[in-house]
């Protein structure tokens, strides 16, 4: 029978080439999306996937969002964190709440989502849980001080959690995306990305969300039992851990 994956963020850039790989991998997928319906509509007819609108930053709206899949589809076995916003600023001009809506989107909605669904996971004894983070959790980058303490937290999550789920059958691992060609990045002014970004990416381009979706779909596999609490770093060479 084929597995439930659930992807935040799951309808577009990374999040909706995870949601197409796992698919055509033969799971049942759920995407959730947090704002825009236009986009979210156009994914579901597009590819068939259910999409479900709510914030990963709001605890009681991902156990209202997950009740409602798990109706829908069966209980979660692979939850992908994907979900994740820039407020990019240099330090000294970054407010408050460009501050808090990165750590509550991109940090605390990781405790959001995996805690509705992993007393479920450790009761059947099976569970993949995949937190997308980022080069900049990895290496810090300027006009990020909010991202990058969120990703490098999301990282100690993954690892911390992983000693929890060893014993009952559930892993927890992170991708560390480079810089992909995906809206968010392209979002980056064009001087900046083309002279100070790019430059440093040895293999001379930004990545394809595909290449990070396939990095997904070999840690939900029941081959990749014996991995977890590791980071994936899918960067094109611009970082060595
Ligand atoms: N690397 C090196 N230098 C950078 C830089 C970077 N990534 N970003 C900005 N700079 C430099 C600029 O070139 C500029 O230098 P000069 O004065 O010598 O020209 C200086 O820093 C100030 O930059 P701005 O003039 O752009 O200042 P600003 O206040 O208008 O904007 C900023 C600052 C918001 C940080 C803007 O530069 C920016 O968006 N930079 C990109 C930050 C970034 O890399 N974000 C990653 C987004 S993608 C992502 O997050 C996905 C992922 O996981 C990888």
């Amino acid at each position: 029978m084929s597995r439930v994956a659930l992807v935040t963020g799951g309808s577009r850039g990374i999040g909706a080439a995870i949601s197409i790989a796992l698919k055509n991998a033969g799971y049942k997928v759920a995407a959730n999306y947090a704002g825009n319906d236009e986009k979210a509509q156009a994914f579901k007819e597009e590819t068939g996937i259910p999409v479900y609108k709510w914030d990963v930053s709001n605890y009681q709206s991902c156990v209202d969002g997950i009740a409602k899949v798990e109706a829908d589809l069966g209980p979660i076995e692979v939850l992908v964190n994907n979900a994740g916003i820039t407020r990019d600023a240099m330090f000294h001009k970054m407010t408050p709440e460009q501050w808090g809506e990165v750590i509550n989107t991109n940090l605390t909605g990781l405790f959001n989502m995996t805690h509705p669904v992993w007393t479920g996971m450790r009761d059947r004894s099976f569970g993949r849980v995949i937190n997308i983070s980022s080069i900049n959790g990895q290496k810090g980058q300027m006009g990020q001080a909010n991202y990058s303490a969120a990703k490098a937290g999301d990282l100690g999550f993954t690892k911390a959690l992983s000693q929890e789920g060893a014993a009952k059958g559930i892993t927890v691992n992170a991708i560390c995306p480079g810089y992909i060609g995906t809206e968010m990045v392209r979002a980056i002014p064009e001087k900046v990305l083309n002279e100070r970004i790019i430059p440093q990416i040895p293999v001379g381009r930004l990545g394809e969300p595909e290449e990070i979706a396939r990095c997904v779909v070999f840690l939900a596999s029941d081959d990749a039992g014996f991995i977890t609490g590791s980071t994936i770093s899918a960067n094109g060479g611009q970082f060595f851990v």
